[in-house]
């Protein structure tokens, strides 16, 4: 049975040499994750293996600057000593205990975010995807009235989410998400979901009633090219939330602790939302959610209602805590900021240099250049000069590096982009030089 099971691998993979021209033929894991992975991912034909704080390193031994940070995960780089140290030393106590026990370290990690927040009470998920779905059943469990019959559609269920968003994978954030392509496959949908033009407070006028539960936003929008919630559409949202009984829910994913050189990104603004989410970077790598809301929300939650296995375990809950402590100890808001201005700076100045970039956007360490040419052959360039960027959204750049990036590794990176720039433009037509005529861009742009 073994050996069936081995030779048929075997066959497979035999197959798939001949059939994937993009694998090395001597790397056998390239071609076991071409042949055995769902195609669900378009990947370079590269084997990352190890970091040290900014920078990444492959299988061959090339080194590359990290400014995607695994998607706005590795906020203290790679390999920090502190959260090395804590992991070691969790991994060997308790990686696992189950929800059914208290550990010795959901409480403090609640209280630390509670503390950052604003907020009072928190749930612990496993992803963003899982903590939006979350935040999303608590918004239709606080619009259910007492009157309201178990398992009947509630008057107060409907929820407003934006344009151009991005929330996630699974059935409810994807719902939520206006992403034609991520959504059009798998419809039918969770029902009741109405989308607003992002920024738009008259469209959020018009769309706001009664029935609705929710307004869902991103403060910042990060797969959607790095676009800010204005003030006016934050403060129309919040009034609005509150005179209708419905939640302000902030999904702070990408954008929050600690990434914008706040806390949380609304804390510019002059009031919270009612929930607030967070993941990628919480638990320093490892995966943990986790949904952050008030007394008044939390008054409408009993035991069963809503759980998970995984969530909250005590290894990543401390990891968590630790990550949240060395942003705190080691004053790393200040260095968001003071880079982040930099890297503007530095951008601002090639956006001068190459007609091609459009615009310049984004806070603290979360920003986006946005191009009128396709911005994936930079990406392509960046990495063969050893630099790790994306595109979103097909036009724009987007730049999430870790909190701990030095003024010298900015000034590398923009050493590095500028020949990026020059070089895959050497490569353009004088037609690709003009704005581009993409009308759902133009669009978009031309809301905010
Ligand atoms: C703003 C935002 N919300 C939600 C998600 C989904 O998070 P996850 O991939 O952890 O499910 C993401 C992921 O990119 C995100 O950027």
């Amino acid at each position: 049975m073994m050996a069936n099971t081995k030779n048929s691998a075997q066959s497979v993979r035999r197959k798939a040499r001949q059939t994937i021209p993009r694998v090395p033929k001597a790397d056998v894991r390239l071609l076991d994750a071409e042949t055995f992975l769902l195609p669900t991912y378009k990947r370079p034909p590269i084997i990352f293996t190890h970091g040290r704080g900014c920078i990444v390193y492959d299988a061959k031994g090339k080194k590359y600057l990290d400014f995607l940070g695994g998607i706005a995960v590795n906020a203290l780089g790679h390999a920090h000593p502190r959260i090395v140290r804590v992991i070691h030393r969790e991994a060997g106590r308790a990686i696992h205990l189950s929800n059914l026990f208290h550990n010795a370290y959901q409480g403090p990690l609640a209280s630390k975010l509670a503390e950052w927040s604003g907020l009072d009470r928190v749930f612990f998920a496993n992803s963003g995807t899982e903590a939006i779905d979350g935040a999303l059943k608590l918004a239709r469990l606080y619009g259910r009235a007492p009157q309201d019959a178990p398992g009947a559609v509630p008057r107060k269920h409907r929820i407003l989410a934006m344009e151009n968003s991005f929330h996630g994978r699974t059935f409810g954030a994807l719902s939520v998400t206006a992403t034609e392509k991520y959504r059009l496959p798998f419809t039918p949908l969770v029902p009741g979901v109405e989308f607003v033009r992002f920024n738009d407070v008259a469209d959020l006028e018009a769309k706001f009633d009664e029935t609705v539960c929710a307004v869902l936003l991103e403060t910042i929008q990060g797969e959607g090219g790095i676009y800010s919630v204005s003030e006016a559409f934050w403060n129309r949202a919040r009034a609005l939330a509150t005179q209708r009984g419905a939640l302000l829910i902030a999904d702070e994913i990408q954008c929050g602790l600690g990434r914008t050189g706040r806390y949380f990104a609304y804390q510019k603004f002059a009031s919270n939302p009612d929930i607030a989410v967070v993941a990628k970077p919480l638990a320093g790598g490892l995966p943990l959610g986790a949904i952050l809301t008030t007394e008044a929300v939390s008054a409408r939650v009993s035991p069963g209602i809503h759980g998970t296995t995984f969530g909250g375990g005590p290894l990543v809950c401390a990891t968590a805590l630790e990550f949240l402590k060395t942003i705190e100890d080691e004053k790393l808001l200040e260095n968001i900021r003071l880079r982040g201005a930099e890297i503007r700076e530095g951008l601002a100045k090639l956006a001068r240099k190459f007609a091609f970039i459009r615009e310049v956007r984004g806070e603290g360490l979360m920003l986006g250049v946005e191009l009128s040419v396709e911005g994936a052959p930079f990406v392509t360039e960046a990495m063969n000069r050893g630099l790790l960027m994306n595109c979103t959204h097909d036009y724009t750049l987007r730049f999430l590096p870790p909190f701990i990036v030095t003024r010298a590794q900015v000034r590398e990176f923009l050493r590095i982009l500028e020949l990026v720039f020059a070089a895959v433009s050497r490569g353009f037509s004088a037609a690709e030089y003009r704005p581009s005529g993409n009308s759902s861009r133009a669009a978009h742009a031309s809301a905010r």
